[in-house]
């Protein structure tokens, strides 16, 4: 019978685990042993500490529902949803709009608007007028191209966060002719993530605030493009820049250029609306126009 020692044991899992069919699955089974020990090794985890990892773990499945999933969140909040998103988000290397996380808040069940239609039903004095061009990385408009947004109100709440029923500050509008997009909205606030559950324990206890910049979540299923861009457009110089608990905003100047909406005079009517332009560029090779089912 083999001794096992905090040195031999990963080893021993690993040899056990070779009989393992998918290549790929053994590669991520064998590298997640090795650092799970590696992790336990290094912090001399003691059981006590091991069974209330499990117990905070136990959690996070409770709190999750077909409404709520809090193992993302608990993904996002340790960067590991942004680690995967910027190893695997090939516009990074070119001059097309990153991709962004979808978040908890999108919902298929979303309104068709004609462009330049207002879809907050309250505006509460915070109108805005948003609008911008979608683009290849050529430069070439891409007319007709589903364009979806979906914010918080004015008072920083999503729709779906006061009832499933209720439909609110999301929108459908398409590009005209010259890729051109135009919606009037509310100026979305900033936004504590889900804090009422065990990911949002943790938070607090490692005294992170939480609170996410003000941003507007765009889906572009272009008529020409098989692939989709979920992204996130920001609000210039906001100060939660630099604390996102979910580390999507935009550290990066290539992003700080892309994804920052710029006030724009011209769009801006002083007595009633704000005026921002987001320019959109889809990377990819055009395709053939395809039927959409949305
Ligand atoms: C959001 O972008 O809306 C979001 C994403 C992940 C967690 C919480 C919120
Ligand atoms: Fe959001």
């Amino acid at each position: 019978m083999r001794e096992y020692t905090p040195e031999t044991i990963t080893d021993a899992v690993i040899e056990q685990m070779a009989t393992t069919p998918d290549p790929r699955m053994k590669e991520i089974m064998n590298a997640a042993v090795r650092h799970m020990h590696a992790f336990a090794r290094e912090t001399n985890l003691t059981p006590g500490e091991w069974i209330k990892g499990i117990e905070f773990m136990t959690k996070v499945g409770q709190m999750c529902s077909p409404a709520r999933q809090e193992f993302i969140l608990l993904s996002d909040t340790m960067g590991l949803s942004a680690l995967v998103n910027i190893m695997h988000d090939k516009t990074k290397m070119e001059e097309a709009t990153g991709a962004s996380l979808l978040g908890p808040f999108f919902r298929e069940n979303t309104p068709k608007f004609e462009s330049g239609a207002q879809i907050a039903k309250k505006t509460d004095g915070a109108e805005v007028v948003l609008y911008g061009r979608v683009t290849n990385v050529q430069g070439a408009p891409l007319a007709n191209s589903q364009v979806t947004v979906w914010q918080t109100a004015a008072d920083g709440r999503y729709d779906i966060q006061n009832g499933i029923e209720e439909i609110d500050c999301r929108g459908i509008f398409r590009t005209d002719d010259k890729g051109n997009y135009l919606v009037r909205t509310v100026r979305p606030l900033g936004y504590f993530i889900p804090l009422d559950g065990p990911v949002g324990q943790m938070v607090m206890t490692q005294k992170r605030h939480g609170m996410r910049p003000a941003h507007i979540h765009f889906s572009l299923f272009g008529r020409a493009f098989a692939q989709r861009l979920v992204t996130q457009m920001y609000f210039p110089d906001d100060p939660l820049f630099e604390f996102d608990p979910i580390f999507q905003s935009v550290r990066d100047p290539r992003d700080r250029e892309r994804l920052i909406s710029r006030f724009d005079l011209d769009a801006t009517t002083p007595e009633w609306a704000l005026g921002f332009r987001f320019d959109i560029v889809l990377r990819g090779r055009e395709q053939t126009p395809f039927e959409e089912t949305n």
